[in-house]
């Protein structure tokens, strides 16, 4: 039996509660937060115990820590827990600012402490299956990635009206604050490091365009972002993050003999297709129809729907306490944390006239989940 202990018991801990009820021989150690009326409404719904503080919980001696903390305070959270010598696996971003997410990274691998950072949904159904396509080769050669995080007109949204299952309101006012490119960015991201290799180099621009004051007067973070990407194997991607054009979360990898497509990077198991393309006399036309894969047998552990998402949150604490049982490296780790965060923190911080950036950061190969090796 593995145990966790939670910090920030706010709207995403209650996903990641519905998200490890799916794993066998998972127990809570504790929960803290800072704000004792969320902790206790937290514990109460959810019958976990509550830490009095964060040292309590640290002495409870978790096999992993989950940081679900507002990404401002992921850097002194996770810190603090690797120096205590517990490993981490923190929300997005790992840090707000390159070098301390450097420094996380350094004190992990110092101290051989396993770090890793959400997004998981590499390790689930859908990009699995786009990965599977990839390896044999359905679109022959992909030369080209269009990705689209764009999550609607946000602010005229009824957000004021969303609350998780325990009764913690969405965050708006820190979501504005850290911006859709480091919240989102890494939902395709990470798809798009483990298939093709890491960022080299990026080509970005970022803006805040809605003229945005927050609710303690400071500017919201950029609420529109674009880059090209330039990956290791030469596939080169656009991805773009907005939270003002309408709602649209679909990925499309062309290549020589056809064009990948999924629908949602918030959902495991959105439909992946392939759609090839005829030549229909002086005519070349991609097809109307496109084909559903499907990998077929078991895959990821299922959550239901949850609001705006259809993810299992716990697939990377599983694969981080699966990586440790079985003595191996983990898909998720620190190397690719870095790397994911040097990267969005790139595209969201170009602004209007930073034009090419270097990647120093390296991840390392990721291997495809056995269900999907074959
Ligand atoms: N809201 C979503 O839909 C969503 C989805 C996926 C991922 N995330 C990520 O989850 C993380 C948390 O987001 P959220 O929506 O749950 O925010 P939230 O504001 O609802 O909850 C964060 C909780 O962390 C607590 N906290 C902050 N600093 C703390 C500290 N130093 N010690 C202890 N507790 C502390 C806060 O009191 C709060 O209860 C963010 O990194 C976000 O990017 C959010």
């Amino acid at each position: 039996m593995a145990s966790i202990g939670i910090v920030g018991t706010g709207f995403v801990a209650d996903y990641y509660m519905r998200s490890l009820a799916t794993l066998p021989d998972v127990t809570i150690a504790g929960a803290w937060d800072i704000d004792l009326d969320r902790l206790h409404a937290f514990r109460k719904f959810w019958r976990v115990p509550a830490a009095q503080s964060l040292d309590d919980l640290i002495g409870r001696r978790p096999d992993l820590i989950l940081n679900l903390t507002n990404p401002g305070s992921h850097y002194a959270i996770s810190l603090a827990c690797l120096e205590a010598g517990l490993a981490v696996y923190s929300e997005k971003p790992l840090a707000t600012r390159l070098d301390d997410a450097r420094h996380l990274h350094a004190v992990a691998t110092q101290k051989g402490l396993m770090l890793a950072s959400a997004p998981c949904s590499i390790l689930g159904e859908s990009a699995q299956t786009v990965w599977k396509a990839l390896r044999d080769r359905l679109i022959g050669t992909p030369r080209l990635v269009y990705a689209e995080i764009d999550d609607g007109f946000l602010i005229r949204a009824p957000h004021d009206r969303w609350r998780s299952e325990s009764g913690a309101p969405w965050p708006v006012q820190d979501e504005l604050a850290v911006g859709c490119a480091l919240q989102h960015a890494g939902y395709y991201l990470t798809w798009l490091i483990a298939m093709f290799g890491s960022v080299t180099r990026v080509a970005a621009a970022s803006a805040e365009v809605l003229g945005l004051v927050l609710a303690d007067g400071s500017a919201a973070a950029p609420t529109y972002a674009c880059a090209s990407l330039f990956l290791e194997s030469g596939v080169v991607a656009r991805l773009t993050c907005s939270v003002v054009a309408p709602h649209d979360h679909t990925m499309r990898i062309f290549g020589d003999d056809g064009i990948l497509e999924v629908a949602e990077c918030w959902s495991n198991d959105a439909p992946v297709r392939v759609r090839r393309r005829h030549v229909l006399r002086r005519r070349l036309v991609d097809s109307p129809l496109a084909r559903r894969l499907r990998l077929g047998g078991a895959t990821h552990p299922k959550v239901g729907r949850k609001g705006a998402t259809a993810m299992n949150f716990a697939l990377g604490p599983q694969e981080m306490l699966a990586a440790r049982a079985e003595g191996r490296t983990s898909r998720l780790d620190a190397d690719l944390a870095l790397h994911l965060t040097e990267v969005v923190l790139a595209i969201q911080s170009a602004g209007d006239g930073t034009g090419h950036q270097v990647i120093t950061s390296r991840a390392g190969a990721v291997a495809p989940m056995p269900w999907a090796a074959g």
